[in-house]
């Protein structure tokens, strides 16, 4: 419906530099550009090389998903940016960005928080999110549980990881039997040929008094690492697909029950899986099962969806146009560390607050752009002549 908020997102936190258009919950554009091959050789995202990285695609980026989406920047509602949580630099530059065209655009500006994008991304291939929703997010970056009765405005932690994040396991799983970076997809693949119950190995944090959704995979990383060693000393071959499908099994396994009992205890009967690992074809599956037993009905995004984009930064910021959320102030910062309890940054009373306004430098933000955006039309020529051409 073409009165529904139109919005581009730009995450950054990451390795990904992903650029998104979205009106209201249709998806419009999606364009990535992945410095993941600039890691691998290091087994891991080197911050610097990922800030350097978004610095050379983002303008390139953007212009694409403007292309892909067919849109003009003038008419856009606002522009929305991952604030955090995710690597200070990569962050930067992501925020650095969405200011310099939400100032030249006029724009209002909306800092949102990466893992309730996450979420929200489930609106362009689902629709609107039941209230309230379960989430459970499993990425390289963070695994947790959350509790989402409104997206925009009041999203609970229930209990997160301890030590590594699920996706980290797989990494590191995939590192010991030298399967490369990232370790997610290929252990995913290679899990197929493999039995699951093949080994036992731990369930951590499963035992009657341990915190009931949070989760720990360093143990059982661990467990792997030295089931492999202990057959690479005795000369044995090591059964790759075994020992892939047995460790895939004991995260899912674990995820799975812990999230369907979150549901359970917290009478939700809707659950949404996000993040890299909800890729995972495994997860997917058994999810699926015990959902379905449990009475609880799963939303589960696309792969492409799933892992980080812009598209869900743009659906969260359209959700927050949408519901007339206060925009960001344009002294908006990037916070590493910024809590899942913050789906967005609003500027604090008294702040220059960002939108039409801006570009004149009123100081009267807007959270839905409009009105004031139309009477700025010398700014967007001006700045698509600038930036776009
Ligand atoms: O959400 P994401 O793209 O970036 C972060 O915010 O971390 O997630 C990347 C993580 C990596 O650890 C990767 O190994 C994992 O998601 N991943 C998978 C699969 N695809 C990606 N893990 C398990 N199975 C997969 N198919
Ligand atoms: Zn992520």
């Amino acid at each position: 419906m073409a009165d529904e908020p139109l919005v581009l997102g730009i995450e950054t936190s990451c390795d990904e530099t992903g650029v998104g258009v979205v009106r209201g919950h249709t998806l419009l554009a999606d364009a990535v550009a992945s410095s993941v091959d600039e890691h691998a050789r290091f087994g891991g995202v080197v911050p610097e090389v990922a800030s350097r990285a978004h610095l050379e695609a983002m303008v390139p980026t953007v212009r694409r998903a403007l292309k892909e989406a067919g849109v003009a920047p003038g008419d856009l509602d606002g522009i929305a940016v991952t604030a955090g949580p995710g690597l200070s630099g990569a962050l930067l530059v992501g925020v650095s960005a969405a200011k310099a065209y939400a100032y030249a655009l006029g724009k209002p500006l909306y800092g949102v928080n990466h893992l309730a994008s996450h979420i929200a991304v489930d609106q362009l291939e689902h629709g609107p999110l039941p209230e309230p929703t379960m989430a459970l997010l499993v990425s390289g970056g963070h695994s947790s549980l959350l509790l989402a009765p409104d997206i925009t405005s009041d999203v609970r932690p229930l209990g997160a990881t301890i030590d590594d994040a699920a996706g980290e396991a797989f990494d590191k799983v995939a590192r010991v039997l030298n399967l490369g970076f990232p370790g997610g997809p290929v252990i995913d693949r290679v899990a197929r040929d493999g039995d699951p119950d093949a080994i036992a190995f731990p369930r951590g944090l499963t035992g009657p008094r341990d915190a009931p959704y949070d989760f720990s995979f360093s143990g059982l990383k661990t467990a792997v690492a030295r089931w492999i060693e202990a057959k690479r000393k005795a000369g044995e071959e090591v059964p790759v697909a075994d020992v892939s499908a047995s460790f895939q099994e004991a995260v899912v396994d674990v995820l799975t029950r812990k999230a369907v009992r979150a549901c359970r205890e917290n009478g939700v009967d809707h659950l949404m899986i996000g993040g890299g690992v909800a890729a995972n074809s495994r997860l997917r599956a058994l999810a699926e099962r015990r959902c379905e037993d449990a009475g609880i009905t799963l939303r589960v995004p696309r792969p492409k969806l799933c892992t980080d984009n812009g598209a869900m930064v743009a659906a969260l910021g359209a959700e927050m146009v949408a519901r007339g959320r206060a925009a960001s102030a344009w002294d908006l910062s990037a916070d590493s560390s910024l809590p899942v309890t913050e789906p967005h940054v609003p500027a604090e009373p008294g702040a220059p607050v960002s939108g039409a306004a801006g570009a004149g430098a009123h100081g009267h933000g807007n959270a839905h752009g409009g009105e004031h955006a139309h009477g700025h039309d010398h700014v967007h020529e001006l700045s698509q002549g600038n930036l776009y051409s």
